[in-house]
């Protein structure tokens, strides 16, 4: 980190370089002027100046009426006011505009210091709390959540109606469809905006350590346990417990949780005392529930419970209009991040991707955009900046099963390749893109889809095509 500036101005020469050698001593970087005109000509440029201690009688003008240009320049700037002759009418006018002490002459030096220890550090926290607030604002307002389709729209409404109770909420939709992303707008848009956001992923941590996460242990609780541990649950106090892939979540620990929801209390990993939270819960998960239940995966007391306000996020797919938007969105934070960018796509480029299955999804979209940022650097997206996949994907999602031949004529082996590629495709989605069960299903031999797969440069969702 910069280390602070410091601005001394006054007349006095003797005072300017008593103080110069202590700050500078200190590490603080220090300016000194012996008079306005002086002191203007220091704060240009764009270096801010932390702390300004300003005499109140200079010669060619009034301590006070600097700082209120210095506060223009630099609204954060802390100032002392130092007079040989304080009278109280001066001392209330110094801290109507925003003075952050008035000191009179003789001073003692330590209190000084003291004082300008105080307004630096007072000056530190002010600046980070402004970053921390930006970074919420920015990351989580409403705004960050893309799309005009009416299926979003929905779930927008939704959202900003159930920011404001407590009641538990389940996210449902495939991956990449931007759970998380609401979950933190609901936190952030609650009146628990200022407690804290605890993500879990319950489908990410071993089934063995996945209790102590949750609901922390104490000290000899099993091998390793050397201190005790507070849990998720526990930090989450005052704001939002976010258990995202719940549905992965194992038998043992599905009662244990259902038990902390009824009670808002539980017991950490080798304890006995009963821990009492107060933590908004939102669960999302990208598995169906319902299924999980009727197979008895899945506890039908715990869904319940989980599932007091459902919202479900539509996969990309079923709002195609906003794949325009969120492409032009992502073109802009990436061109932002990478000095770069792009900047638009081809009518024809366009069609490609709105045809386009998304599998993956927003997280796909983002990553697409990511690489074609990357490898192409500026200009418009065209067809040939597409992987295959998307460029193929008009024919492949096309309705193979209308065969038409037009008045005009085609060209039958471009038709045939793109049937090929649609029945591919077809089976890999069916299997999840496991090879095997994709031949099985297509009763080709294995080597033969795979080589297939390679040659049309066939990709799964989310890995990198580097063609
Ligand atoms: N409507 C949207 N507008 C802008 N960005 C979005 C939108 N939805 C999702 N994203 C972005 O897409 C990416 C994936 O979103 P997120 O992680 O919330 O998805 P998820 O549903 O939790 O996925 P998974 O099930 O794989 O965990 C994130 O970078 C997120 O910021
Ligand atoms: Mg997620």
């Amino acid at each position: 980190m910069r280390s602070q500036r410091v601005l001394i101005l006054d007349d006095e020469s003797s005072l300017r370089t008593a103080l110069f050698r202590v700050l500078d001593r200190k590490g603080l970087n220090v300016i000194t002027a012996n008079k306005i005109e002086e002191a203007k000509v220091l704060c240009q440029g764009d270096t801010q100046v932390d702390l300004a201690i300003v005499d109140l009688n200079l010669p060619d003008g009034d301590g006070i009426e600097f700082m209120g240009y210095l506060k223009n320049l630099f609204p954060a700037t802390e100032v002392i006011i130092l007079t040989g002759h304080a009278t109280i009418e001066s001392a209330i006018r110094a801290t109507q505009k925003g003075a952050f002490h008035f000191v009179t002459k003789p001073f003692n030096l330590e209190e000084l210091m003291s004082l300008i220890e105080k307004a630096l550090t007072h000056k530190k926290l002010q600046q980070e709390n402004q970053q921390l607030r930006s970074e919420l604002n920015k990351k989580y307002k409403f705004d960050q959540i893309i799309g005009n389709s009416e299926q979003i729209q929905g779930v927008l409404r939704l959202i900003e109606r159930v920011a404001d109770s407590d009641s538990t909420v389940l996210v449902t939709g495939e991956s990449g469809t931007g759970k998380e992303l609401i979950a933190r707008a609901i936190h952030y848009n609650s009146p628990r905006a200022q407690g804290p956001f605890i993500p879990i992923n319950c489908g990410a941590i071993p089934s063995e350590l996945l209790e102590s996460e949750l609901f922390g242990h104490v000290k000899g609780a099993f091998t390793g346990a050397i201190a005790n541990r507070v849990g998720r649950f526990e930090m989450a106090d005052g704001g939002t417990i976010f258990l995202d892939e719940i549905g992965d979540l194992e038998p043992s620990l599905q009662v244990k949780l259902l038990r902390a929801l009824q009670e808002r209390s539980f017991e950490p990993v080798g304890s006995t005392k009963t821990v009492t939270v107060n933590a908004r819960v939102i669960a999302a998960t990208n598995l169906n529930l319902d299924e999980a239940v009727e197979n008895g995966r899945f506890r039908e007391d715990l869904y319940y419970r989980l599932n007091v306000i459902p919202i479900t996020v539509p996969a990309l797919r079923e709002r195609k209009a906003d794949i325009p938007l969120l492409l032009n969105h992502f073109m802009d934070i990436f061109s932002k991040n990478k000095g770069r960018g792009l900047n638009g796509i081809t009518p024809d480029a366009l069609d490609c991707l709105v045809n386009y299955p998304w599998p993956g999804n927003i997280r796909e979209l983002e990553n697409l955009v990511e690489r074609m940022t990357i490898l192409k650097g500026h200009g418009q997206i065209d067809n040939s900046d597409l992987p295959v996949k998307y460029k193929s994907s008009k024919a492949a999602t096309a309705d193979v099963g209308g065969l038409e031949i037009p008045d005009a004529g085609m060209d039958f082996n471009s038709a045939v390749d793109a049937y090929e590629n649609a029945l591919i495709l077809k089976a890999l989605e069916k299997t999840g893109w496991n090879r095997n069960q994709a031949a099985a299903l297509l009763r080709l031999n294995r080597t033969t889809l795979v080589e297939k797969i390679k040659k049309k440069g066939l990709n799964p969702p989310n890995e990198v095509n580097p063609s």
